[in-house]
């Protein structure tokens, strides 16, 4: 017999805990067997001991099928602590490759863009997760003196564009649209976004049922605006992929909608499932966390742990909910984090 997955939970610091205890819920109400264990990792825990990890971590969290990530982010520690400090850590460590977020709006939910509805916003943005501005590389030169210096260096490399681009074209693939925007920035990154296009041609060759198209990033910004039904998969660098992943979860009506999976494509390491959202210090302890980006989370868990039933089960719960107009302030409602909880936990029977 095979036995039942385990699940590593981190859920941080700010709403992340808030919106980690409804996911958890939602995976216990749709009858998933696993067994799990709470890790206490985030800012406090790095005011108490000095580290955002414990020092055997990584070797810890190795050992799990799944990673599920509330969020990290204090104001009282340096982001650049907390995010390298824990995050990133995990990210870089287990090389979770790229990044799958997807943004479509639901139902009953209500968008941004005036004249807009469900049929105009249904996309996926792969992000490649571990290159880039994120590779850690850089320095700083006569520190703290005047003509202080610092590099960052942006490193991209064949085989990351290669297989964050093949992740892409893949879920292009399996999705009528069948439609990929490559996000480059070539007529100013002359090496490395130049790299990025070449690689993503030769893979778009691997997928001639697949059409695609090459766009600036600063165009794709706009255009996701005025015509997001343009969209269907987009493929993004690292920095290009977190920034539009903040608007197209805003076109999913609210940051709070937005789920994602961090993945580690060869299955060695342990994927991460986290809202793209962050600690939401304005919101912290108020109990309008939506709770929605994390629960969506929690379904694409689901459907990588081989649940695709539960994980269908979770995300048609949301879609009611949504659709009877169950919903925290920040997408038009009055619901708290609690009611919209309740009102999943329900549609799931
Ligand atoms: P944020 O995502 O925390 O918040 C941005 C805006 O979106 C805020 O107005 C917030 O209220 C709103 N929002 C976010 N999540 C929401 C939810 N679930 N429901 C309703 N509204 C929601 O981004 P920020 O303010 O730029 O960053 C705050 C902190 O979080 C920083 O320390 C940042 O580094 C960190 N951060 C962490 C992660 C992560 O852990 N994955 C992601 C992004 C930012
Ligand atoms: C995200 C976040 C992180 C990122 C930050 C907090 C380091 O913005 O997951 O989108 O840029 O990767
Ligand atoms: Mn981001």
């Amino acid at each position: 017999m095979t036995r039942v997955p385990r699940i590593a939970v981190i859920p941080g610091d700010g709403i992340g805990p808030e919106v980690t205890e409804i996911g958890l819920r939602v995976l216990d109400a749709v009858g998933f067997e696993h067994e799990r264990e709470l890790f206490p990792w985030g800012s406090e825990h790095y005011l108490r001991t000095g580290a955002m990890l414990d020092p055997d971590a990584l070797d810890r969290l190795a050992t799990f099928d799944a990673i599920l990530f509330g969020a990290v982010g204090s104001r009282d520690v340096p982001d650049h602590v907390t995010l390298w400090g824990l995050r990133l850590a995990i990210v870089q460590g287990f090389d979770q490759a790229v990044s799958v977020r997807p943004a479509k709006l639901l139902e009953g939910v209500r968008g941004p863009l005036a004249g807009r509805g469900p049929e105009d916003v249904d996309l996926i943005v792969v992000r490649e997760n571990t290159e880039g501005e994120y590779a850690g590389i850089g320095g700083f030169s006569r520190r703290h003196l005047s003509g202080e210096v610092a590099l960052q260096t942006t490193i991209y490399s064949r085989a990351g564009v290669e297989r964050t681009a093949r992740h892409a074209f893949g879920l292009a693939r399996a999705r009528p649209a069948r439609r990929v925007a490559s996000i480059t920035k070539s007529n100013a990154s002359l090496h490395a976004s130049v790299l990025w296009d070449e690689v993503v041609a030769d893979v778009a060759e691997e997928f001639p049922d697949v059409s695609w198209e090459s766009v600036l990033v600063d165009a794709a910004a706009a255009r996701l605006v005025l015509a997001p039904g343009d969209f269907d998969v987009l493929v993004a660098s690292n920095l290009h992929g977190d920034v539009l992943s903040d608007l197209t979860g805003a076109l999913a009506g609210s940051l709070g909608m937005a789920p994602s999976a961090n993945v580690c494509l060869d299955g060695t390491r342990p994927s991460m499932y986290e809202p793209v959202h962050g600690s939401a210090f304005d919101l912290v302890g108020r109990g309008l966390a939506n709770p929605i980006g994390m629960v969506l989370s929690v379904a694409m868990m689901l459907d990588d742990l081989g649940a695709s039933e539960a994980g269908r089960v979770v995300g048609e719960a949301v879609a009611e909910t949504c659709r009877r107009g169950v919903l925290t302030p920040d997408v038009g409602g009055t619901a708290t984090t609690a009611e919209v909880a309740e009102a999943i936990v329900g549609a799931i029977g």
